[in-house]
């Protein structure tokens, strides 16, 4: 079981349509909205992320940083977010940020949203 379908167990998801692979350039960050909420995707090599598009020191989105070795940095104050989990790599942030599975299926990226939200 990979970690996407790992969370999927855990807990009901729905899957938002975000796009087509081709639509997020590679190590880069693109926003999109799912479910209402803003999120940051994020393509490096063939591997899709997203992590919610809101800094957790200060109202900056994270889609308007700049990537860099794994990394998204607040263009704010120049946090850093780890793009696989969401979990600080530098401050001033403390905080992690959330984080979404994401999954193709059938040519398409889909967003996990936890059902409830
Ligand atoms: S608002 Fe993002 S680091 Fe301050």
């Amino acid at each position: 079981m990979n970690d996407t379908s790992a969370l999927a167990a855990a807990q009901a998801l729905d899957w938002h349509d975000v796009g087509e692979p081709d639509d997020f350039p590679d190590g880069a960050v693109w926003p999109v909205i799912a479910a209402g909420t803003p999120i940051a995707v994020f393509r490096q090599g063939e591997a899709l992320h997203a992590l919610h598009d809101l800094c957790t020191h200060g109202n900056a989105r994270l889609s308007d940083g700049y990537v860099e070795n794994g990394c998204i940095e607040c263009p704010l104050h120049q946090g850093l977010f780890d793009i696989c989990t969401g979990e600080t790599r530098g401050g001033p942030v403390t905080e992690a940020v959330r984080s979404f599975p994401v999954q193709v299926r059938a040519g398409r990226v889909e967003v996990g949203v936890p059902a409830a939200d």
